[in-house]
């Protein structure tokens, strides 16, 4: 099936859409993203999703050219129109300009949606992850289309055959390229604390809701690469995987099997995605 798309009032086939280049995220890297999964007519967390995609496009002086209940409102209209059951639903915000020029006093918004196919699998098997020296700047914690570290750590990932990369900052271990990361020591689930060096995962937030549920610790604070490979467990999160546990890291085991904290904080994130 086609990915479905939505550009500044136009709807159709994502090659049928065409966008000028003067659109800034093409020269610049000039816009903000979000990302979610749905069902149907339904978008999982989807007013954490609009509110971050707001927070964001505000943190960097891009205007969303409508209220969130339209937004939403138009996010499901072009769900509802892709006919895609069970999606992936991408929206980006872009300054657009009218010609190359760094600075972007007078610019527009560019405002594309897409919808392709993607279901989240129950899968049991652990992942294998890379490490990779985080090269990112300092505005990590927005969600902007300047993706080239993540890009080169993801390639990389899947070169050597790996599902992931792991970011590291001076042997302290900063989230993913596309998850952020916790390790898992005596019940207790440890992560990088929120800043401008994670991005502040919605999926982490509802892991935090969930260690609550169980009664498991959430603690926000550093760990090294060292911490990470002496843990009782690796796990990720995101919207795209939910919680998975980690069994290899650059080739050596980590973690023990999986343990019932893992196993319960996985099930509670993955039981939201069925109630969809
Ligand atoms: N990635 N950290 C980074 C760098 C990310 O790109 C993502 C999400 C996350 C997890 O955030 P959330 O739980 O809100 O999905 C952490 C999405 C899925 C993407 O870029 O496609």
């Amino acid at each position: 099936m086609q990915t479905y798309a939505y550009y500044n009032g136009k709807f159709g086939k994502k090659e049928d859409i065409n966008i000028s280049l003067n659109e800034r995220s093409i020269y610049f890297g000039d816009a903000i993203y979000d990302a979610a999964v749905g069902r149907c007519d339904r978008i999982m967390w989807e007013n954490e999703h609009i509110d971050r995609f707001y927070a964001n496009a505000a943190k960097i002086g891009i205007t969303i050219p409508m209220n969130k209940n339209d937004f939403s409102a138009l996010l499901h209209e072009v769900a509802i129109k892709s006919t895609i059951e069970n999606y992936f639903l991408y929206f980006q915000a872009s300054r657009c300009s009218t010609e190359r020029t760094h600075s972007y006093i007078g610019s527009s918004t560019g405002l594309m949606i897409t919808v392709s196919p993607y279901k989240i699998k129950r899968s049991q098997a652990p992942l294998n992850l890379i490490t990779f020296k985080d090269m990112r700047h300092g505005y990590c914690d927005i969600k902007t289309v300047n993706l080239l570290p993540s890009v080169l750590a993801s390639t990389e990932a899947k070169r050597q055959g790996c599902d992931e990369a792991i970011f590291v900052r001076r042997g302290t271990v900063t989230e993913c390229a596309k998850s952020n990361i916790a390790i898992i020591n005596q019940g207790r689930v440890i992560t990088h604390p929120k800043g401008n060096r994670i991005l502040p995962g919605i999926t982490r937030e509802h892991l935090a809701l969930a260690c609550k549920e169980i009664g498991v610790p959430f603690i926000e604070k550093r760990f090294t690469v060292n911490d990470m490979m002496k843990a009782d467990e690796v796990i990720i999160t995101s919207t795209t995987n939910l919680c998975k546990r980690i069994g290899r890291i650059n080739g050596i085991n980590v973690g023990e099997s999986e343990s019932s904290v893992s196993k319960a904080l996985s099930e509670l994130l993955y039981k939201e995605y069925k109630r969809l």
